[in-house]
């Protein structure tokens, strides 16, 4: 059985005050039975949230990113050493908007995964096509492109410690969701091109989480897929009551 995951990003939204109460909220409703649940917290609030969440089963945190580098002088910026000293155990990399607003190539992820792994935390790595390679009818080949260029790279040892999160440029922040048949087509593919590289026991252990405008009214439909172990939530995290319902959406 892969792990169900249902995993908030909470971008850079929210204060310290609010960035508590929510992380109170989801420790008071407790992460349903079989289901982990991560939040993706803002840097300055992780040590914060992770000692609210500490106490609760299946409930961890995320960084949203991390330096490929372990320390240096690289002003304004977050190793994974420093987050593993905090005791952080997933960071996101790879998100789009990381992507697309800073630049990160397919090469330099795949030297932010080496030193996250090398450094014992668990990424959470994105992938993804924009709209107009979606409409292109290209969007299968451009994804898979994005991971032979990054993570399969990695040796198998590597790559079975990795959540990946399929999410559409075009379904994030929209309120367009992809249908439940577009993501599995999506996530089936990439577990074939997983199993291509690593084999088919490797792949079938692998969650690959759905992101993009995921909210209470479509994660069961969702997560009903035989390929979509969960889902990457940003706006829908936002709100614990929201929340609630997308971490309670698996059958
Ligand atoms: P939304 O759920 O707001 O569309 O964001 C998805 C996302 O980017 C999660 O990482």
């Amino acid at each position: 059985m892969r792990q169900k995951i249902a995993a908030g990003n909470w971008k850079m939204n929210n204060t310290l005050e609010e960035s508590i109460a929510l992380a109170n909220e989801l420790v008071a409703a407790g992460s349903p039975e079989g289901v982990l649940t991560i939040l993706g917290v803002p840097y300055v609030y992780l040590d914060k949230i992770n000692q609210i969440v500490s106490g609760a089963p299946g409930i961890e945190v995320a960084a949203q990113n991390a330096h490929q580098a372990l320390s240096g002088a690289f002003t304004g910026e977050i190793s994974v050493k420093m987050l593993s000293s905090l005791g952080i155990k997933y960071v996101i990399l790879g998100h789009s908007e990381r992507r697309e607003y800073f630049a990160e190539s397919d090469a330099l992820l795949l030297s932010k995964t080496n030193t996250a792994l090398a450094e014992g935390l668990l990424p959470i790595f994105c992938c993804g096509e924009p709209l107009a390679i979606r409409k292109s009818g290209e969007h299968i080949s451009y994804v898979i492109n994005q991971l032979k260029a990054s993570i399969f790279q990695l040796s198998a040892e590597d790559f079975k410690k990795l959540i990946i999160a399929y999410e559409p440029i075009w379904a994030i922040g929209t309120g367009e969701t992809a249908s439940p048949e577009q993501a599995q087509e999506m996530h089936a593919e990439i577990r074939a091109a997983i199993a291509d590289v690593f084999g088919d026991e490797l792949a079938q252990e692998i969650s690959i989480l759905y992101g993009g405008s995921v909210n209470a009214a479509n994660a069961k439909d969702l997560f009903a897929r035989a390929d979509v172990d969960g889902g990457l939530v940003g706006g829908a995290s936002l709100k614990s009551d929201v929340f609630i319902q997308v971490m309670n959406g698996f059958q």
